[in-house]
């Protein structure tokens, strides 16, 4: 511990931080972490500018062609450092049962004495940059703030985009508001005169730690994604998942859509899907031609925070931000395509990660056109050409390259999407990758059923090979990697947060990814999911009429809008068809997955699968 580390750190404050409890904790870590100087982020452009400049400098960075794909970079990690790593993600929660049989846990007092050790001078011969941020519109009431302690300027810049950052947050913090500490850094300190790699991180040893109780987030190791980015699904997700039970809100894994039909009436809809189902596609959706005067807005694409609150009649309803400023995604598979307006987000001001490079200075990955560029950089800076892509199968994007592109720049950004009130929500969507069983959709008869539908939703681990079918994994509200407690007790808060709005929305279930006997997907995706939720908006508005059905409410072929679609009538059936046989293997399944549970397993879920299993067998 040295306490001129900590001094040198609170005397680089600016002036406009006021809150002496930051600047006693940033002392404290610069103290333990031993940075050679300290950098407290402002925010400004300015800031990211030079921070882009030096990375260019140090060859973290790639500068991109400046007419191709203007103010954007592209960053080559280190191979062993490419994705989450949820085997090294730990909920430290001083019970054990507290964070319950799907998290990592380990003793706090002893994972604290291991991060003590390991955090222990290891910003030796790097900046410490410290970041506050704002999750959610700065002032929001359902906005909450976080300050990101990191060694790495990629985090930096990538923190400004997906977050309000800098002095904005610092000023809605006071002299005394509450924020999240959260520490992070790439575990690699620099002897003296030791030249840098390009990605450093530490290939051996990863942390990514929570401790609910007290509301912080360590992360030792990796530079990457949601381990080094820590507003996103360690403070918006698994942190904030125990405020939200403790406060009596919501914080989930789910985008934020909003519907407007013709006469101009909006609807907005939070829908969960697990990771890689398509989420970013759906939040962007484009209305086939036939629907003319519908659009579809984007309020946010993986994140919602929803609080109860009452509208203007004074009906107590759910509001939903999206905490985030900008989109993470995936970029192979991205194309104009497939995704119009992610493409258009992505022409200026982007931060690519592990894409290829062309040798016009622009990106490339696979899925983001027909056909290949003749020769390019691939992820790691090797010469890659079709030929040789098809020799070895070597990608030229890794499958999980990343953008990080601000959200204000997407094409169907929605109004209201920086409305610190938040946007009302009519329905909860949950969806999976099932080849089998799931319909295309059908609606909860009621919160309780769509509360067991959420809890048991499943998805295929890999992405169904034609013909071959994936192993279903139980991805619960698809927050199983994200939930910050025990999930038996998050079915509960889920159960009793349904009595404390007045106009409940909606659950629906929908799957998109049904494959018939030649192993084709049955139902075409993308825009043409607009007829799904076009009937979805119509049934929250109580417009039309749905069959009833062991499930729940579906919809007949007459209720949805066929127009410009050739999906015939028996196609519809089997996307729709309840297959009994399969159904009992699925709620036997439930069963086992309960099981895990054990005693935290709200009573009233066992008794709604034993109702379904008597609605299936007397169906
Ligand atoms: C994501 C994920 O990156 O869910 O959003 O894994
Ligand atoms: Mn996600």
């Amino acid at each position: 511990m040295s306490q001129s580390h900590a001094d040198a750190a609170i005397a680089a404050a600016p002036e406009y931080v006021r809150h002496e409890g930051l600047k006693q904790w940033v002392g404290k870590i610069a103290a333990l972490t031993e940075p050679d100087r300290v950098v407290w982020c402002d925010g400004s452009v300015e800031e990211y500018d030079r921070l882009c400049a030096e990375m260019v400098e140090s060859g973290m960075l790639i500068k991109l062609d400046e007419t191709k794909r203007p103010n954007s970079y592209l960053a080559w990690s280190d191979p062993s450092d490419v994705a989450r790593v949820e085997d090294r993600t730990f909920i430290c929660s001083k019970d054990r049962g507290d964070a319950g049989p799907t998290n990592n846990w380990e003793e706090p007092e002893g994972m604290r004495e291991t991060l003590e050790d390991l955090f222990a001078r290891s910003m030796h011969g790097r900046t410490m940059y410290v970041i506050p941020f704002s999750m959610g519109p700065l002032g929001s009431p359902i906005a909450h703030i976080g300050v990101e302690i990191t060694d790495s300027p990629y985090v930096v810049a990538n923190m400004r985009t997906m977050t309000r950052m800098g002095r904005g947050a610092v000023e809605a913090l006071g002299s005394d508001g509450e924020f999240v500490p959260c520490v992070h850094s790439v575990g690699a300190p620099l002897a003296h005169g030791e030249k840098d790699s390009r990605w450093p991180c530490n290939p051996t040893t990863k942390y990514i730690v929570h401790f609910p109780e007290t509301r912080e987030i360590w992360s030792y190791g990796s530079g990457y994604g949601g381990n080094a980015l820590l507003g996103k699904k360690c403070f918006a997700l698994r942190i904030a998942s125990t405020m939200a039970r403790d406060e009596g809100w919501l914080a989930e894994h789910m985008l934020i859509l909003g519907v407007e039909n013709p006469q101009g009436e909006k609807t907005y809809v939070a829908a969960a899907f697990p990771s890689a189902c398509g989420k970013t596609n759906f939040a962007m959706l484009i209305p086939p031609q036939s629907f003319d005067g519908w659009k579809i807005t984007t309020v946010g694409d993986d994140i919602a925070w929803i609080k109860p609150r009452k509208d203007a009649e004074g009906t107590t309803r759910f509001y939903a931000i999206n905490p985030e400023a900008g989109f993470f995604g995936v970029a192979p598979g991205t194309s104009e395509k497939t995704n119009y307006n992610a493409m258009a987000t992505l022409r200026e001001n982007v931060i690519f990660t592990n894409v290829a490079l062309t040798d016009d200075g622009d990106v490339w990955w696979e899925g983001m056109s027909k056909e290949a560029p003749a020769h390019l950089l691939d992820w790691q800076g090797k010469d890659w050409t079709p030929e040789i892509a098809a020799e070895t199968g070597r990608k030229a994007a890794h499958p999980n390259a990343r953008f990080t592109a601000p959200a204000s720049q997407c094409p169907s950004i929605d109004p209201a999407w920086e409305d610190p009130a938040g946007v009302p929500i009519s329905a909860f969507i949950f969806g999976g990758r099932r080849a089998t069983t799931v319909p295309l959709v059908y609606q909860a008869f009621n919160w309780n059923f769509g509360v067991y539908m959420a809890a048991t939703l499943g998805s295929e681990t890999t992405a169904a090979a034609f013909g071959a079918q994936g192993v279903v994994r139980r991805d619960p509200f698809a927050m199983l990697p994200f939930c910050g407690y025990h999930m038996g007790d998050y079915f509960n808060h889920w159960l009793k947060m349904g009595h404390v709005v007045e106009d409940t929305p909606r659950i629906f279930c929908v799957n998109w990814f049904r494959i018939n006997e030649e192993g084709k997907f049955m139902w075409p995706g993308f825009g043409e999911n607009m007829r799904v939720l076009k009937w979805i908006v119509d049934r929250c508005k109580g417009h039309i009429p749905a069959k009833e059905t062991a499930l729940g409410w579906m919809p007949r072929f007459e209720d949805l809008d066929w127009s410009g679609s050739d999906v015939t009538k028996a196609e519809f059936e089997a996307l729709t068809k309840i297959d009994t046989e399969a159904w009992s293997h699925e709620l036997a399944s439930h069963k086992e997955w309960f099981d895990k549970l054990q005693d935290r397993l709200p009573r009233q879920l066992v008794l709604k699968r034993e109702l379904f299993e008597l609605a299936l067998n007397t169906d």
